[in-house]
């Protein structure tokens, strides 16, 4: 492959489940995993159990306050030991034959334990090691005891993101969920595409000025791009008629800005809000993002709902008063499953691309080839 190259990852990479096997091996086995904010997990004894590519791990916040990741498969017969998300009541217990672990992931107590070896070696026995760390309120988790630390994995993307501190603002109503048919890089890529954006997105990303856009690579992995309002240092239209309070207090934040945390993780600043957006692949063609928002707090957590769901978000941004209602998050969807089909065609190519618009594309390709590279014959 030269430089010169418009694709780098085969077609069957958008379908095939040997390749989805792969990257859940190879790929999401072996990075850094959003796991939720730590508002998700406030209270001592809070969990969640999340997959990170084959390993289903959890990280649980400890009596002291510590975040804990471990493995989520009991040291007997490998039942996952906690399911979903909730508050661990004492101690861990299997629910298969209650062996009993204690929120540090140490083996307390094993049932019947003169049956099983009266000679058991409990410090042996404790639920593997994962890591956990907390980037501005996000948690991510890896399944490696001693990863690569999660601020060198970062690289610069943090010092180029708006400098809100997400655990100070508030988040009202649930995290949107969206099921589609296409392939979770068919999605990624579409957003990392900013040659689409005065097109389809033409009733709703107005206000933006597409031509002053700026991105760049942040270390070796992730990218950051954005683009300034078309009034400087002005609210959109759409985000002024939402009448939400600015967070930004400089200029520069005020415009749309979103950095990629590879391989699958969104997050995403405007003057008046900070998104994430979680990447999860449920199927070779089949993908579900989940979007959550935060606002400035002290206001109207209703209007900040709706300027969510109706205005504001520039990501679900409806234009209202008109014939027809407009949304952004639709119009994507649309393209990434349209696109699918057309990846399924055995006539399809990638023909020349818009390299300057287009090259977040390469960069992100390149990247997934480094952890799921090509093999003989494919
Ligand atoms: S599998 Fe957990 S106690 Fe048996
Ligand atoms: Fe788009």
């Amino acid at each position: 492959m030269t430089d010169t190259a418009t694709q780098f990852l085969p077609p069957s990479a958008y379908f095939d489940a040997d390749w989805y096997e792969r990257e859940q091996l190879e790929l999401f086995s072996c990075t850094w995993r959003y796991a939720g904010t730590t508002d998700d997990l406030k209270s001592p004894s809070a969990y969640r159990a999340v997959q990170v590519g084959r390993h289903p791990l959890v990280v649980v916040r400890g009596k002291d306050g510590e975040l804990r990741a471990f493995h989520n498969v009991c040291r007997h017969r490998g039942t996952a030991v906690l399911s979903g998300s909730g508050v661990v009541e004492k101690q861990i217990v299997c629910p298969y034959h209650n062996w009993t672990y204690g929120l540090d992931g140490c083996l307390l107590a094993v049932t019947q334990r003169n049956e099983v070896d009266p000679n058991l070696d409990r410090s042996k026995l404790g639920l593997h090691q994962a890591s956990v760390a907390v980037w501005r309120g996000l948690v991510f988790v890896h399944p490696d005891p001693a990863p690569e630390p999660l601020t060198d994995w970062l690289a610069d993307l943090p010092d180029r993101m708006a400098p809100y501190d997400p655990q100070q603002l508030a988040e009202f109503g649930e995290p949107q969920r969206y099921h589609i048919k296409a392939n979770w890089k068919v999605f990624m890529e579409n957003a990392l595409d900013n040659y689409h954006l005065g097109y389809v997105h033409k009733e709703t990303l107005v206000g933006y000025d597409h031509k002053r856009q700026e991105q760049a690579a942040c270390g070796d992995r992730h990218w950051f791009f954005y683009e300034p309002p078309l009034k400087p240092g002005q609210l959109t239209p759409m985000e002024a008629e939402a009448g939400l309070k600015p967070i930004a207090t400089e200029p520069r934040w005020y415009g749309s800005a979103f950095g990629l945390i590879f391989p699958n993780l969104f997050v995403l600043s405007s003057a008046v809000w900070w998104s994430s957006i979680e990447v999860i692949p449920t199927g070779p063609e089949t993908t579900t993002f989940e979007m959550r928002t935060r606002f400035q707090p002290g206001q109207n957590g209703k209007l900040a709902v709706a300027g969510l769901k109706a205005a504001v978000g520039d990501l679900t941004r409806r234009v209202l008063r008109k014939e027809r209602t407009y949304d952004l998050i639709e119009e994507d969807v649309f393209c990434c499953e349209a696109v699918q089909v057309g990846i399924r065609s055995p006539r399809f190519s990638v023909g020349p691309i818009a390299y300057r618009y287009e090259r977040g594309i390469q960069a992100f390709q390149r990247n997934v080839l480094d952890y799921v590279p090509l093999e003989t014959g494919r």
